[in-house]
């Protein structure tokens, strides 16, 4: 099999390893990639968004399957424009098309899904510039604090949650009357704020039968003790301590089947991944969001727990036979921290030389914001690149063994302005107080 990846960061890295170790892999090529990427394959200088130069690639180097990393071009409906050429038709596309994509695309095409289909998430309004002061009122029948979201994707910055009643009445305004995100926040969905614990579930499906990935946990604040502002997340755990076996069946039970039949039912077919963002709120999963592709750390923890080949596991998806797949999982600890750069989520620099790759011991390195840069007559050197440069991921026969893996190599890579947080996994530490 001839496969394309689509992306750049540490998740397309971490597929790339996995599906580079595939005794069914003949070529493997991800556009655009990262430095990472090229060590599993070769990387091609084309947008992921870019139809028809993926288009032509495809067909150039007889492409038999195409992975879509970011959430970008589902929805902007890369399987549906693979589905509707004639050259294209029988290449396999993982991930859903536009409209299973929209349970991402659109916060309130997911709110009201869940509604139809009775799967448990915060209660909920949208409103909209006409029905602005419908939406000022019904802030004020809320408790503090306040859940507004854009509906549209806003790069990841589209949720708000203000403390007061004033901040929040300010920032509906903004949204609606203003146009903060754009046309992304046309609609504006407000919700109850759970109190809970996060974490988040995988699903891979063929649209009628699946297989749950490992949970993880990932970190999304820049600052120690989850605070600051919101990144794409600083690093990650799996397993969920706190999710065992009986959480995992009530969200298997109150939320994965309920979605799988109801896509079903709406006539609505589904091949890819689906990540569960969930509130354990007192024993309870309640879904925060759903995301039509897989998370970025938390690819890192959760494809180094799959045993099987995922070559196969993605042939199932694309084949409609994934029940009949062979699913193994490790049941060691993983975990990842992400290096980022420094400045990070904010204006930050790109160019540093990294150093000391090479002598990293008992970790896999996985690439994000990398790139090879031009040295022809010496050995490759690689710099800086994005926001999150790498992520360590160690196995540990406990958390804390996988933590303190990732961390030594963390203080040996080297670049300038590195910056990580060494609280990663620190807030569940008290449910192994008794093991
Ligand atoms: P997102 O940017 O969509 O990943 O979501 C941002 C974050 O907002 C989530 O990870 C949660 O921490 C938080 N969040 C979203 N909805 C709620 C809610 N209803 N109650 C509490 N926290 C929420
Ligand atoms: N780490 C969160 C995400 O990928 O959306």
């Amino acid at each position: 099999m001839n496969i394309l990846i689509l992306g750049s960061g540490g998740r397309e890295h971490a597929f790339a390893w996995k599906l580079s170790q595939s005794k069914k892999l003949n070529k493997l090529f991800i556009a655009p990639g990262n430095a990472g990427t090229s060590g599993c394959g070769t990387n091609v200088p084309i947008a992921v968004t870019d139809f028809e130069a993926i288009k032509k690639f495809v067909i150039d180097n007889t492409i038999n399957m195409v992975v879509v990393g970011p959430e970008d071009p589902l929805v902007k409906g890369i399987h549906d424009y693979f589905l509707a050429d004639e050259q294209l038709r029988n290449i396999s596309v993982i991930g859903p098309e536009k409209e299973g994509a929209q349970l991402e695309g659109s916060k309130d095409f997911s709110k009201q899904f869940m509604m139809r289909h009775g799967i448990p998430t915060a209660r909920y309004e949208t409103f909209t510039k006409d029905t602005l002061n419908k939406g000022l009122k019904f802030l004020e029948t809320l408790q503090p604090p306040y859940v507004l979201k854009a509906d549209g994707l806003a790069a990841g910055k589209g949720v708000v949650i203000p403390n007061t009643l004033e901040e929040a009445q300010k920032e509906l305004n903004e949204m609606l009357a203003n146009a903060k995100f754009g046309n992304a926040s046309a609609k504006v969905v407000i919700e109850e704020f759970l109190k809970g614990i996060e974490l988040s579930v995988f699903v891979l499906t063929d649209g009628n039968s699946y297989k749950i990935l490992p949970a993880a946990k990932d970190y999304k604040r820049i600052g120690e003790g989850d605070t600051g502002l919101n990144t794409g997340g600083m690093g990650a755990v799996s397993p969920v301590p706190f999710a065992d076996a009986a959480f995992i069946k009530k969200v298997e039970e109150r939320i994965i089947i309920p979605t799988i039949n109801g896509l079903k039912q709406e006539g609505i077919i589904y091949k890819g991944f689906i990540f569960i963002g969930l509130m354990n709120v007192n024993g309870n999963p309640y879904v925060i969001e759903y995301n039509v592709r897989m998370g970025d750390p938390e690819t890192e923890v959760v494809i180094p727990r799959i045993k099987s080949d995922l070559l196969d596991l993605f042939e199932g998806v694309a084949n409609g036979n994934l029940n009949e797949k062979s699913f193994e999982l490790d049941d060691r600890f993983a975990t990842t921290v992400m290096l980022v750069a420094g400045g990070y989520p904010e204006e930050y620099k790109k160019g540093d030389i990294i150093t000391g790759l090479e002598t990293v011991k008992d970790s896999i390195v996985f690439h994000a914001g990398t790139a090879q840069l031009p040295t022809p007559n010496s050995q490759p050197q690689i710099a800086t690149n994005g926001g999150r440069v790498i992520a360590i991921t160690s196995y540990g026969n406990t958390m804390e063994e996988a933590l303190r893996k990732s961390f030594t190599n963390a203080e040996i890579i080297q670049y300038q302005g590195k910056y990580y947080r060494g609280d990663i996994g620190k807030d569940l530490k008290s449910y192994f107080s008794l093991s």
